[in-house]
């Protein structure tokens, strides 16, 4: 079987999924709102940081066709919507792209056999987007993606599962799609299949939480976090994976989506304090994390001079977006501080060095071993102060020698 595709929206989510489905021998159509995407894309360009994408481009360009216009998808047989869903102001998901997506389609009397929805949204996205379509003869399938950001295409060549949210059964082409994919498919109604997604993010980011919480008590009883997770981690019931204390979660998912959630919830007539909590103790730790460097900082901000190494929201990735490290930067801006920064994904080693050049305190703000492993003797002969923050629990202080950790 060989389908025509179309994908809209060409970020992390569009782009593997449009890769992918080009492995397996599809054509495919991509489109963009951002013009500049599309012009990148053309010169062979990826415009996202994912190594697997630029390695495997060359083998599939020529089964990938770009479009400046959305009439072009006019002869795919499914189109999948991959557009970003923002958080709103009230912490609910912004799915006026995906709207736009089908508004556009329809106005320009694009209607596939089958529309995908493949953003994360909330089920009054979905009976918009089934609003906007009403009197067509097509279905529309809601079919989240699980990828982990700097693994993008192996996890949508290797799927743990595929959860297909349709309303019958018995239609969906994506059955004969996702044939050969070796992963379990979950075809469930659309409200199961959405609540899956978020469940599965909201699970990820209450692990976080969890242990962020379970750290600070080892701080105070004077216990060793990573002992303790050693030994919750043996238990096959718990395991060790998501258990790694830090900064706080961050990034373009898992805050957005817990907060979604209890959004989504909360219309449809439940409350859930247990998903808030999770939010909440993120927050508190984001301020558990500037209060250390505040005293590491001797409790005063003005003239001091504070490096940050690592902005990306979490190790494996580039991307920036709503990253922890970012947010506590502008905090200590905004308190008087002095502050350089240096990421691995912009910056060169030289960088570093002039970076941490007569600073008082160096944070580490991503768990990257980068960023552990750098020399410190050679880091010692820049630095003003001996400092550093870790809110990761990780750096090997035997090779610090007359620094001083928090
Ligand atoms: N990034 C992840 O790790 C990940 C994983 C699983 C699910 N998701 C979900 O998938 C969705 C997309 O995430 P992403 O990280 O790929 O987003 P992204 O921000 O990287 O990319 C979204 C793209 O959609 C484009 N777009 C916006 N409005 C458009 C329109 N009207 N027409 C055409 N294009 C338009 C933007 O220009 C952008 O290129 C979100 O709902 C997200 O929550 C993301």
């Amino acid at each position: 079987m060989n389908l025509k595709i179309g994908v809209v929206g060409l970020g992390y989510v569009g782009l593997s999924t449009s890769f992918g489905f080009a492995l397996k021998g599809h054509n495919i159509f991509l489109y963009d709102i951002d013009r500049k995407k599309l012009d990148l894309l053309n010169t062979g360009k990826i415009p996202i940081e994912e190594k697997e994408l630029k390695d495997v481009f060359p083998e599939i360009t020529k089964r990938i066709n770009i479009v400046y216009r959305l009439q072009k998808l006019h002869y795919c047989d499914i189109i999948f919507i991959c557009v970003d869903t923002p958080m709103d102001s009230d912490g609910s998901a912004d799915f006026s792209s995906v709207l736009n997506v089908a508004t556009e389609l329809v106005k320009n009397k694009v209607i596939p056999r089958t529309i995908v929805i493949r953003s994360t949204v909330p089920l009054a996205a979905i009976e918009a987007v089934k609003y906007i379509f009403r009197d067509k003869k097509m279905e529309i399938v809601y079919n989240p993606e699980f990828l982990r950001e700097g693994h993008a295409l192996t996890d949508f060549l290797n799927p743990s599962r595929i959860v297909l949210g349709t309303e019958n059964k018995k239609t969906t082409v994506l059955f004969d799609l996702y044939k050969e994919f070796h992963a379990p498919i979950i075809n469930v109604t659309i409200a199961t299949a959405l609540l899956i997604k978020y469940a599965s993010n909201v699970y990820l980011a209450m692990r976080v939480s969890f242990i962020n919480e379970i750290e600070a008590i080892a701080e105070y009883i004077g216990a060793d976090i990573y002992d303790v997770i050693e030994g919750l981690g043996f238990d096959k019931r718990i395991g060790k994976k998501y258990l790694s204390p830090g900064p706080g979660y961050g990034g373009s998912c898992l805050p957005k989506d817990t907060m979604a959630l209890v959004r989504m919830s909360e219309e449809a007539g439940y409350y859930p304090y247990f998903i808030e909590s999770i939010h909440r103790k993120n927050e508190q730790q984001i301020r558990r994390t500037f209060l250390k460097i505040k005293k590491a900082c001797g409790n005063i901000f003005e003239e001091r001079v504070i490096a940050v190494l690592g902005l990306a929201f979490k190790k494996d990735s580039c991307d920036m977006r709503n990253s922890v490290a970012l947010r506590i930067v502008e905090k200590l801006k905004k308190e008087g501080a002095i502050v350089k920064t240096f990421d691995k994904c912009i910056n060169t080693r030289d960088n570093l060095l002039k970076v941490v050049e007569s600073s008082n305190v160096i944070v580490i703000l991503n768990a990257d071993d980068f960023y552990f492993d750098i020399n410190w003797e050679e880091i010692a002969n820049y630095v003003k102060s001996k400092v550093v923050v870790d809110p990761f629990n990780k750096i090997d202080k035997s090779r610090l020698i007359g620094w001083k950790v928090y």
